[in-house]
């Protein structure tokens, strides 16, 4: 097993202080990375085949090589930590307690696509994220660290679609968080029409320790087409949960058992969600599945963002069906009809289904509506609502008939969901703070 890269000696170290980072060889990696030349950093990011953390593992270096060069435009870096999937919080984790490794990262990033300006876009919630990481950069910047480049911690206003790379450069610029039609890409015509990078925390984050041992040091570790390590965020009905940094290709029955204790005593495994609620549910057959993009593709999900949620027989599959679209309905920007409308419809059926009032016909009312969002979307937002509702009816389609057969919930309805996604206000559709007694 590989050893942390992102959170590497930040149980022993507070990792926040600047002296404590640099005593561990902080910052070593960007003098080495000023002394390269701006494509030997792209090489060895190429080298690396660090995959993007943010969900979709696209190449980094590949995405950084496609930025278009001689525009007589400046360059962008941005990084996105607007982090508000329900299941995820490993970039939280990070900036919290490793603010230097993201700094740094930024800075080598920066330099190997030779730009001078950096934003970090901040899930307007994480008020604790922003104290820490304004300290670390305002160390940084005092020991002259950033070398000319002016990174800009900016807080979003807690809308989930500003997660979306191309909504983060319209948020960042001003205007309303909507996506926006593609081509151009951002590597094209991103941040005020000029070439822009857009990556995740841990993506950036990844990159002083790839630049200091070097890209096959990197690509060495763990599955050949999914390199490296991840923080994996296990949450649901798990003894142990929490953020853990393990090796790409670790099998998901070590995480939920070896490493998160399993489940409550006396409760059966029912579900995996595997990365985040936009991934589409697995059932416990698959507990083998090694967790790397292409083996968790393989069994029909998406590795995501490596937020595993366990969910024990208490649960409802209805329910938690509703909560999870509950929550796309409510962070639909409105901007294309099969999103804005289709979300909806999914939600009302669902919330029918769930109460004993569907007719039989309105279960495969719901496949239909998911059927007209699915791929006919302008981002994909619109996709990560739809794809795990079919599979939740297609994985347990006898839990939804006993919700029509017997006129109600056989699970108990909302409490049925304890300590899986956090519970959803009839009314405004917002997640509440506190789950009711
Ligand atoms: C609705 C939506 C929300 C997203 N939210 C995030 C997010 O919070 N953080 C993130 O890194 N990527 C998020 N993404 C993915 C980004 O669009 C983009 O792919 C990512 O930031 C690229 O970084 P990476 O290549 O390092 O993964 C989201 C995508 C969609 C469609
Ligand atoms: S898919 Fe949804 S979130 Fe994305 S642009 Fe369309 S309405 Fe907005």
């Amino acid at each position: 097993m590989a050893d942390e890269i992102t959170l590497a000696h930040a149980d022993e170290r507070d990792l926040t202080q600047l002296a404590e980072y640099q005593a561990i060889g902080g910052y070593k990696a960007l003098r080495k990375a000023r002394r390269m030349k701006p494509q030997a950093i792209i090489d060895e990011l190429i080298a690396s085949n660090l995959r993007g953390r943010g969900g979709a593992g696209f190449p980094m270096g590949r995405k950084a090589s496609f930025l278009a060069k001689g525009t007589g435009k400046p360059t962008y870096l941005c990084v996105n930590a607007d982090e508000s999937e329900p299941g995820t919080f490993k970039d939280r984790e990070i900036m919290l307690r490793n603010p230097h490794l993201l700094i740094e990262g930024c800075l080598v990033t920066a330099h190997g696509i030779e730009s001078q300006n950096v934003f970090i876009y901040l899930r307007g919630e994480y008020l604790d994220v922003f104290e820490v990481m304004h300290a670390a950069l305002s160390d940084a910047r005092e020991a002259e660290l950033l070398g000319g480049v002016t990174i800009v911690l900016h807080r979003g206003a807690g809308a989930y679609i500003c997660g979306e790379e191309s909504a983060l450069l319209e948020s960042l610029e001003g205007k309303r968080g909507q996506p926006r039609s593609r081509p151009p890409f951002p590597a094209v015509s991103g941040l005020y029409g000029s070439p822009t990078l857009i990556n995740n925390v841990q993506t950036i984050a990844t990159v002083p320790p790839i630049i200091e041992k070097g890209g096959a040091w990197y690509a060495s570790i763990g599955p050949e087409t999914s390199p490296g390590t991840v923080v994996f965020s296990l949450s649901g009905n798990v003894r142990r949960p929490g953020n853990y940094e393990l090796e790409l290709g670790t099998p998901l029955r070590h995480l939920v058992y070896d490493i998160g204790g399993g489940l409550p005593a006396g409760r059966v495994l029912k579900a995996i969600i595997p990365g985040g609620s936009s991934t589409t549910v697995m059932k416990p057959d698959l507990i083998d599945t090694p967790l790397d993009y292409n083996s968790v593709a393989e069994v029909g999900s998406q590795f995501g963002a490596a937020a595993v949620i366990v969910i024990d027989d208490r649960a409802c599959m209805v329910q938690l069906a509703l909560r999870s679209t509950q929550f796309y309905m409510h962070e639909s920007c409105g901007k294309c009809t099969p999103c804005r409308e289709g979300t909806r419809w999914m939600t009302q059926l669902l919330r029918k289904l769930e109460d004993g009032r569907a007719e039989q016909s309105e279960l495969d009312l719901v496949l239909s509506v998911a059927d007209r969002v699915l791929g006919k979307c302008l981002c994909a937002l619109g996709d990560f609502a739809a794809g795990p509702v079919v599979e939740y009816v297609r994985a347990f389609r006898d839990e939804f008939q006993r919700h029509i057969d017997e006129g109600g919930c056989p699970f108990g309805g909302e409490s049925s969901l304890e300590g899986v996604f956090a519970p959803v206000d009839q009314h405004t559709h917002s997640p509440v703070a506190e789950v009711p007694a």
